[in-house]
């Protein structure tokens, strides 16, 4: 495979960019990276669905050409663990961390080997007390809004296999079916499919939708039979819940990071809290501990933070400068991210690869790969490849318009 070679941030042909500063992440995607119409369900990613995923074959792609035979690669905004488990498939160990307690426990489920045996067995248990079981459904504080997204008939059988998934002795087999409960969670809530966001069916598209909850269930477990077992056995994740800007993890613990980070667009763009919180609910979280995790969202905290090193960030901060909110939004996030940044360069020996598409605060674009770039330079980290790749979803045709690319991401690799 051919990497194509892209310009270095020293490099004399700069993209001129928005506001005359000139880019050296501008760039057209040539299709190489775009991975469009791809099945992104295979091996365990299809047991369950996480918002803003990677591709899995993109994330197999970069740990291929990037990181080292038999190495270590990092993830520290795993998410629903595409990149762990490409990296877990390949044969190379896999670190993950997430503040969201979803996404720590989706990515470990995905990532350990449990022999099919074990799981048919667990399965028919579960099934068993579950269909036993003669409690009252659980019932949630009002204030949120849990039973909004079901209907009635499902409020028993979900608690019933609540009751028979929570008595599993073994950890791994526990974690790996409050993960196909969660999935069934999602999957018979009212809903909408592929949206980002929650929105309810309409009352017609309700009256034809009464998935038989057990059924679901069962459908998850057989999923799980078919592929944990192929997942390589003795496989290692090691994969906790952990804030990026203050990662527990030893200096150059891994050779390589891939990632995708989020945007700080929990309010209008892709809100990790809203998608997860049925799921949560329903294993057992409360509002305060969802809140906790929320708060450690990059750019959640907005007092007194400063602008980091980035001339394009800087620009883009004064273009704002009319609508002070989002101003400080802005720099929030961004505060934020080059502290993670900075955790990200300690913690890897290698290379850092990040996958990054621009943002739009209040009409303005935000070059997220362009102020990576200059983030990283202030920490002393040099970018060695770049490459575009075209979201499959033609976003926000007005921006368009007005020049920027959001339509498409940037795959920056970094090299230490
Ligand atoms: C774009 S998603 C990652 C998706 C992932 N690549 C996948 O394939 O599913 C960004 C993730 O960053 C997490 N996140 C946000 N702030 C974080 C922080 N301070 N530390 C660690 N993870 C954080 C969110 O919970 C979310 O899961």
């Amino acid at each position: 495979m051919t990497i194509r070679s892209s310009p270095s941030p020293t490099a004399a042909e700069t993209i001129p960019g928005k506001q005359g500063i000139p880019s050296v992440v501008g760039g057209a995607p040539d299709g190489e990276w775009d991975f469009a119409g791809q099945d992104t369900q295979y091996a365990t990613h299809g047991i369950h669905t996480y918002v803003a995923a990677m591709i899995p074959a993109l994330a197999r792609k970069l740990i291929d050409a990037y990181a080292p035979d038999g190495g270590t690669v990092l993830d520290p905004f795993c998410g629903g663990g595409a990149v762990l488990v490409e990296t877990i498939r390949s044969g190379r160990q896999a670190i993950g961390r997430d503040i969201n307690p979803l996404a720590v426990l989706v990515s470990q489920a995905k990532t350990t080997h449990i022999e099919a045996e074990e799981i048919r067995r667990s399965g028919a248990e579960v099934l068993a007390q579950a269909g036993e079981y003669a409690g009252p459904p659980l019932s949630f504080a009002k204030s949120d809004f849990v039973e909004f997204w079901f209907k009635d008939y499902m409020l028993a059988p979900l608690t019933a296999l609540r009751v028979g998934v929570d008595q599993i002795q073994d950890a791994a087999l526990r974690k790996l079916f409050q993960a196909l409960f969660s999935a069934t969670v999602r999957s018979v809530s009212l809903t909408h499919r592929n949206e980002v966001r929650l929105r309810r069916m309409t009352p017609e598209q309700q009256e034809t939708f009464n998935p038989d909850v057990f059924g679901v269930f069962n459908k998850y477990i057989a999923l799980a039979e078919e592929r944990i077992p192929d997942l390589p056995p003795g496989s290692r994740a090691m994969i906790e819940s952990g804030d990026t800007r203050r990662l527990n993890l030893p200096d150059a613990v891994a050779d390589t990071i891939v990632c995708s980070p989020p945007y700080g667009d929990e309010r209008n763009g892709v809100n990790y809290t809203q998608f997860s919180k049925n799921m949560l609910y329903w294993l057992g979280y409360s509002r305060k501990e969802m809140q906790g995790a929320k708060g450690s969202t990059l750019g959640w905290g907005k007092e007194n933070r400063n602008v980091p090193p980035s001339r394009s960030l800087h620009h883009a901060i004064d273009r704002l400068s009319d609508n002070p909110a989002s101003a400080r939004e802005a720099v929030a996030f961004y505060a934020d991210y080059y502290a993670a940044l900075r955790e990200m360069a300690r913690v890897t020996g290698q290379r850092i690869i990040i996958v990054i598409g621009n943002r739009v605060l209040n009409q303005q674009v935000l070059d997220n790969g362009q102020i990576t770039v200059e983030l990283m330079d202030a920490i002393g980290v040099q970018l060695e490849h770049c490459h575009f790749r075209k979201l499959p979803t033609k976003r926000l045709p007005k921006m368009r318009e007005a020049g920027a690319a959001i339509d498409q991401e940037a795959i920056l690799v970094f090299r230490k």
